[in-house]
């Protein structure tokens, strides 16, 4: 199409006067309203566990024991490796980093009496992962990623050689905004590397474990058994939560690690709360039950989102395929597609698209200090918008992209 003629399809679909918002990987009204169920299950008659343990008062500062045991599966850790926490997986995240920053790790010395402590980010990553690491001053170094996972020899470079590297923030599977899983030989090389800080921590967010869009699944190696295996099980500290299970910021939030660093975590977790949120926890329970009460009602999840993907997928492929002009990627799970378009366009793609009714992620924000060195990659989020709303979105954002791509 000429440029005058994307123009003028550009033009007719700014007088629209659209609002379509695929900025943020929110589950859509129907994924949520599947779990409306668990709301009636504790009531005021029915707040004890199975065990008779009273869900109402203090107490389990790790969780009930129901919940680990269901959890643990969810995580593939031991029933005594995992902790099990509030509402919100991020949260256990932002508190381990300032818990390592003030009080270090297993008798560490704090990161923050560490001159210059840094992070490995790979990129592009999650947004609010590099978000902590501002906030609270740690330096981070962009790391590239590959499609089976991060660029393997560069971490093993970089954590081999200097020892104020303490961490690595990881979406191992279905990763936002890739959507890629880690292949066995990237969890392997994680799980044996040599690392100068002996304190160094592999933030393992396994946020999109249980999102398949379908039967085609992948599967990630366990990386606490790897990392025994390989003689350094203190090394990650795993995340999840049901947070894109059951309700967004109103899930479970849960950690896995070794029983050393478990045991050490709920020592100071005792010193932050009495005991996290039981009445929610027993409320997955009973919804549940148990995994495979899980991956049915993960099923229905997908039912919803996987025509939302299939929709972004196909306008891209008949909108911008074999032009060589963008790439992207074509997850078997999670919430989203990264798309990569030229060099240098992809926050005039970001401002074009605004300017005609779609919100996307601001171009950058999946960098560490939101710089995206090539200004090349959009993350999508498909699964907010109701399908109509994705398709005229996707047919927006390709007239911007081939009209910044000629502008370019
Ligand atoms: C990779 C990743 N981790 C964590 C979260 C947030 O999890 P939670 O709601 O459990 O805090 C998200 C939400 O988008 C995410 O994409």
């Amino acid at each position: 199409m000429s440029k005058e003629l994307l123009q003028k399809k550009y033009d007719e679909f700014k007088t629209k006067g659209l609002a379509l918002d695929m900025t943020r990987g929110k589950p859509c009204p129907e994924q949520l309203s599947l779990a409306n169920g668990m709301l009636e299950t504790v009531g005021a008659d029915s707040f004890k566990t199975d065990s008779g343990l009273d869900c109402r008062n203090y107490g389990g500062v790790d969780g009930l024991p129901e919940s680990k045991k269901l959890f643990s599966e969810f995580l593939e850790v031991g029933v005594d490796e995992i902790i099990i926490g509030g509402t919100s997986s991020l949260n256990m995240m932002y508190d381990t980093i300032a818990r390592a920053l003030l009080l270090g790790v297993l008798g560490g010395k704090p990161w923050s009496k560490v001159e210059g402590v840094k992070f490995l980010c790979p990129a592009p990553g999650y947004d609010r992962h590099f978000s902590i690491c501002e906030h609270f001053g740690i330096e981070m170094i962009a790391i590239k990623m590959n499609s089976d996972g991060p660029d393997m020899d560069e971490v093993e470079r970089l954590v081999a050689e200097d020892s104020t590297i303490k961490g690595i923030w990881c979406v191992p599977k279905y990763g936002n905004p890739t959507g890629i899983t880690y292949s066995d030989e990237v969890v392997e090389r994680f799980a044996k590397m040599k690392c100068a800080a002996s304190d160094f921590r592999i933030f393992w967010d396994n946020a999109y474990a249980v999102h398949h869009l379908s039967d085609n699944k992948d599967k990630l190696k366990n990386i606490l058994a790897a990392c025994k295996d390989a003689g350094n099980e203190d090394r990650v500290y795993i995340f999840g939560s049901t947070s894109k299970v059951s309700f967004a910021g109103a899930g479970v939030g849960m950690m896995g690690a070794s029983k050393s660093n478990v045991e050490n975590l709920v020592k100071s977790i005792s010193m932050q709360t009495i005991g996290p949120d039981k009445l929610n926890q027993l409320r997955h329970l009973r919804f549940f039950k148990d995994m495979a009460g899980i991956e049915a009602h993960m099923k229905r999840h997908a039912e919803i989102i996987k025509p939302k993907f299939d929709a972004v997928l196909e306008i891209l492929e008949s909108e911008l395929g074999g032009k060589g002009i963008a790439t992207w990627t074509n997850p078997n799970g999670g919430y989203f597609i990264s798309l990569d378009v030229p060099n240098g366009c992809a926050k005039k793609v970001v401002t074009m698209a605004a300017d005609a009714g779609v919100k996307l992620t601001a171009a950058g924000a999946t960098f560490p200090y939101k710089k995206d060195l090539s200004d090349s990659n959009i993350r999508i989020a498909p699964t907010l918008p109701s399908l109509d709303e994705i398709k005229t979105a996707m047919e927006i954002v390709c007239t911007c992209i081939l009209l910044a791509d000629i502008e370019n």
